[in-house]
């Protein structure tokens, strides 16, 4: 994969939020000038708050706690799949300073934006093993030098693709191009068994998803969104190659037409079914599929790009404790417990969901169960992060609009990035 620095976002968020931050005295054990100063204290039953668990595997994480600490309890509260949905409701929740929640599953964008308003609190650094994580991972919890969250699982795009109908198609191995992509699925479709079937899919509704998955495509084709910097710069001649291909892919077929409906799990239930030959997702499906009808029948490979691999956006999600939270102590605990170097292996192991720990994803038996470990770890690391915004909201939905405007043929692609450029200088003042 292909990202290099200049490419990177670096948006570190330094635009107009002198009112919103805190005069934080940073000591490490403290969460000087926060609501609830820094001493964490409190024992007693908590929540954790997270997307909809489709992995099955949370629960019997919390009950292990629960089981430990029976006066401590931990009580599951699921929000949507949909991510956006799930900063609306954490939002609401902060807003209204309710103590409903006490740990949140912080999507890795939204850091800067819940530190900045002071819904979540600093951490201290020194209670967690983040020497031992994947460095650009532990930035993703960081907001102006301060810990705000505690990595729990990161996130990398992967190209799953049918291992069954490629051999059948006398293709040796998986494309590394976007041309070779579709020369691959012209020649799978002339399988009998692949009759009906579309050639790739990924997530094009108008969500946090397509967020990443424009990002994707204009930094695999050697562009960005913003600069080294963090200055705009999406209306250039190579951003166009990489939302054209999207554009082109969804009037051409390669992408199905409900494809721009698609989230994670649409994507993922496509895939399971046998209706794509490519799917663009996260490395959860791995686990699922391995049980569903195309069980044995995929693998793998890093995502393809304009001329050769392309990269991933950095996903995944980081344990926040909100400000307004009773029972910090307990919640400080279960953060730890939750986010330990065990407790994310089991994670893999059961859900194949990517940890934080760096030595894991070279651990052999690991890597025998999970034989794309390695490429997932460089992925990781050369991943090109979402911008470091507290305005992040309005900068997703700047490209959420353009890029589904785009996709879905209300404008052309030159005209989208040129309306995005404008609306993303206009939300950064840059
Ligand atoms: C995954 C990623 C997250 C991303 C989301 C988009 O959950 O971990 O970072 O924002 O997908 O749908």
């Amino acid at each position: 994969m292909k990202t290099t620095t200049t490419r990177a976002f670096q948006w570190v968020g330094m635009l107009a939020v002198g009112a919103l931050l805190t005069a934080c005295g940073a000591s490490d054990e403290g969460a000087a000038g926060q609501a609830g100063p820094g001493t964490f204290e409190g024992r007693g039953p908590i929540t954790y708050v997270a997307g909809k668990d489709t992995t099955g595997s949370v629960q019997p994480m919390l009950d292990r706690w629960n089981k430990l600490h029976p006066k401590e309890k931990v009580t599951f509260i699921q929000l949507p799949t949909d991510a956006d949905a799930q900063r609306q409701q954490m939002i609401q929740n902060a807003e209204t300073k309710s103590d409903a929640y006490t740990v949140l599953s912080l999507d890795v964008v939204w850091t800067s934006e819940f530190a900045a308003h002071q819904w979540i609190d600093r951490l201290p650094e020194k209670r967690f093993p983040l020497e031992k994580m994947l460095k650009p991972v532990v930035e993703t919890a960081k907001y102006r030098d301060g810990l705000y969250a505690v990595p729990a699982s990161s996130d990398g795009g992967m190209l799953y693709y049918r291992t069954d109908l490629l051999k059948k198609a006398g293709i040796s191995e998986p494309p590394t191009t976007w041309a070779g992509m579709k020369a691959d699925c012209a020649k799978v479709k002339k399988l009998p068994e692949a009759r009906g079937m579309s050639c790739y899919a990924g997530q094009f509704q108008k969500y946090e998803g397509l967020t990443v998955n424009f990002s994707e495509a204009v930094n695999s084709a050697g562009g960005v969104v913003t600069d080294r910097n963090g200055k705009p710069d999406v209306d250039t001649a190579a951003a166009k190659k990489g939302l054209d291909f999207l554009v082109d892919s969804v009037k051409d077929g390669t992408i199905p037409k409900d494809g721009i409906t698609y989230l994670e799990e649409d994507g993922r239930q496509a895939f399971q079914s046998g209706k794509l030959i490519f799917h663009r997702n996260w490395p959860y499906v791995y686990s699922l599929a391995g049980k569903s009808d195309i069980k044995g029948k995929y693998a793998v490979a890093p995502l393809p790009g304009l001329d050769g691999p392309g990269s991933s956006s950095l996903g995944g999600h980081n344990l926040a404790l909100s400000s307004f939270a009773k029972n910090k102590a307990t919640a400080l605990d279960f953060m730890k417990f939750f986010s330990n170097e065990e407790n994310t292996a089991t994670f893999l192991k059961d859900a194949s969901l990517a940890p934080p720990y760096a030595s894991l994803y070279d651990d052999k038996a690991l890597v025998e169960q999970y034989p794309y470990l390695p490429v997932l770890k460089e992925s990781i690391l050369r991943a090109v992060p979402r911008p470091r915004v507290v305005q992040y909201g309005d900068v997703t939905s700047a490209v959420q609009q353009e890029a589904y405007a785009a996709l879905s043929g209300a404008k052309t692609s030159a005209q989208a990035l040129k309306d995005l450029q404008e609306a993303l200088q206009k939300s950064t003042g840059q």
